[in-house]
């Protein structure tokens, strides 16, 4: 059987947060030192402009999800780190795409009938008030994405699945139209435990600025964790771990035997402050020497900017000669 590729994007419109590192960047780095696997990760900036109108905004989460990565040990050399912008291809790809594209197709898409609903609740008169044609065709941009390296395996969050599902259906009837030239994708759902909640005990998504980024400073850490929520249960009740999300947070780093350590001492009435001075120092340890990285590639982003470039080289091998084979079959061809 053919080797499985994967593919990850990272939408570049905010600053990475503890929740991103769980349930994305961590498994992502992993499986990038494996070398039985094949990866492409990259940052979404064209996504970005979709999502995002301040250019600066869309410039410096570039730098910090990019120094993020780097900081934390994604093997580029395993793995195939790049901007989306930096490849032509996929865009030319895009508009390929789009034109095998139903627009029913994307009537259907939950991210953009989402803003059409709270345009609708809002009693606008207009339900396409102040949407962009790139939110409309979201789905098409992210499926040249994906497959323009003839990816197999996606792996997204739920909110993701769908976008998935549509790329599957645009490739299969370009497909049918063209013959068999794309190749059909899967998506890879990770299950919700990989999920973290947030300050206020919501997911913790930039959407409801709840997040705790990943590389705060010390003092800032320390009390963006003395602001989680808890209950009102005094020192010396035992406590549910069930719904609190200084154990959710805590899990999501510790070992297995640290986590039954705390399970007993929540049992043993542990008192929330007490237990967030642990949350606190176990995270601050743990982040620490990654911290220290990532500031120092923030400080020298030309570091940063040869590593994209260097993984832009090696995605172009792919992109280029591949484009070329479907810019051909869809009658795009030289003349003489
Ligand atoms: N749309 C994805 C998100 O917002 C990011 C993304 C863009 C992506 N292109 C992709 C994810 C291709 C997987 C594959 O999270």
């Amino acid at each position: 059987m053919a080797q499985d590729i994967y593919l990850t994007g990272i939408t570049t419109t905010g600053t990475p947060h503890i929740g991103n590192y769980v349930g994305a960047i961590r498994p992502g780095i992993a499986a990038s030192k494996d070398p039985s696997n094949k990866n492409f990760y990259f940052l979404a900036d064209y996504h970005a402009l979709a999502k995002a109108e301040d250019p600066d905004r869309v410039h410096q989460s570039s730098l910090e999800i990019a120094a993020a990565w780097l900081a934390l040990g994604l093997d580029t050399d395993n793995a195939v780190f790049y901007r989306q912008s930096d490849i032509d291809e996929i865009l030319h790809l895009t508009w390929i795409l789009t034109s095998a594209t139903a627009k029913g197709l994307m009537n259907r898409a939950h991210s953009y009938k989402a803003v059409v609903q709270a345009n609708v609740e809002s009693g606008t008169r207009d339900p396409d008030q102040g949407i962009m044609m790139a939110l409309y065709s979201y789905p098409i941009l992210m499926a040249a994405d994906i497959l323009m390296f003839k990816s197999t395996k996606i792996p997204v969050g739920r909110d993701q699945k769908q976008h998935v599902e549509m790329t599957r259906d645009i490739a299969q009837r370009f497909n049918h139209r063209y013959g068999d030239i794309l190749v059909i994708p899967e998506a890879v759902i990770s299950d919700d435990t990989a999920l973290l909640t947030g300050l206020d005990g919501r997911k913790m998504s930039k959407s409801y600025n709840n997040i705790i980024p990943l590389f705060a400073d010390e003092k800032k850490l320390r009390k963006l964790i003395m602001k989680i929520k808890t209950n009102s249960q005094e020192p010396g009740e035992p406590k549910d771990t069930e719904g609190s999300t200084l154990y959710d947070i805590y899990k999501a780093f510790a070992t297995p035997d640290e986590v039954k350590d705390i399970e007993k001492r929540y049992a043993d009435g542990i008192a929330w402050g007490e237990m967030k001075e642990v949350l606190f120092e176990y995270i601050n340890e743990h982040l620490k020497p990654a911290r220290q990285k990532y500031q120092r590639l923030i400080d020298d982003p030309a570091i940063i900017e040869q590593e994209l470039l260097k993984g832009a080289d090696k995605a172009r091998e792919i992109s280029i000669p591949y484009l070329a084979e479907i810019r051909h079959a869809v009658g795009i061809r030289k003349l003489g």
